[in-house]
């Protein structure tokens, strides 16, 4: 049985006032059924575990360098964020790949550095609109989930999974709930090939547009086991009523 996931993506959002979010939704979810993350900017990690100790919510990073150390401008390693309080990493997400080139390659080397530092790598994969209209969905998926993930290390417990089509990541458009769950089930399968009865146990999230008033018709669907939620993240009232919504699920 997989346990459900929640995860915030708070992008380059928030400084100290926004750590009262993190409060209030601690509040609301004192024992929850689903596992609830937040992966602010790198700045507020170490202000945010203080404040998120002893509450049932984990943090995480956005990105990290596949390297240790070294002469890297700007960049921030694995165990750093481990050290300043994440237990997780976000890998991927659409906006590094266009933003900062991120290819499958670096994906899977950031994500290999994460493992390698305990913590649990949330590895993104998403096709574009362009893409998706030339029913190159799958194949996209498919590839780019065969490239991010290393063979060593994966397991329910170090890895998890999330689809974001980039047409639908701060659009407030989704995928029909056929559409998903035609992906989640074509990446369940994917990683069944690959990894064998690992795959059952690493869950997959959808991200792209989620919602409290979308959540529920969301988490009914195939193989969906929870979400990477962006902008409605960002307050603790809109992320609670998702956190509910996947509960009840
Ligand atoms: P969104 O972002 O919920 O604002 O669409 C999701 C994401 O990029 O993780």
């Amino acid at each position: 049985m997989r346990k459900k996931l929640a995860a915030g993506n708070w992008k380059m959002n928030g400084t100290a006032a926004a750590l009262e979010e993190v409060t209030a939704l601690a509040g609301a979810h004192p024992r929850p059924v689903a596992d609830i993350l937040i992966c602010p900017p790198a700045t507020l990690i170490d202000r945010m575990a203080a404040v998120a100790k002893g509450t049932a919510i984990a943090l995480g990073g956005q990105d990290c360098h596949a390297a240790h150390t070294g002469a890297h401008t700007g960049d921030i390693a694995a165990h750093m964020l481990a050290d300043a309080g994440a237990t997780h990493v976000i890998l991927g997400h659409s906006e590094r790949r266009t933003d900062h080139g991120e290819t499958d390659a670096d994906v899977r080397a950031k994500t290999l550095a994460a493992l390698d530092a305990g913590l649990v790598a949330v590895v993104c994969v998403g096709e574009t609109e362009g893409q998706r209209d030339a029913g190159e969905t799958l194949n996209v998926i498919g590839t780019q989930l065969a490239g991010s993930l290393p063979d060593e290390g994966v397991t329910g417990a170090t890895v998890v999974v999330a689809y974001e089509p980039v047409w639908a990541i701060g659009t407030g458009r989704v995928p029909t709930i056929e559409q998903i769950a035609e992906v989640h089930d074509f990446m369940r399968a994917e990683l069944a090939k690959r990894f064998g009865d690992v795959a059952e146990g690493i869950r997959l999230l959808y991200g792209g547009s989620v919602k409290p008033a979308n959540a529920a018709e969301i988490f009914a669907t195939s193989n969906v086991d929870g979400a990477l939620v962006g902008g409605a993240s960002l307050k603790a009232v809109d992320f609670s009523a998702i956190i509910s919504a996947l509960e009840v699920a």
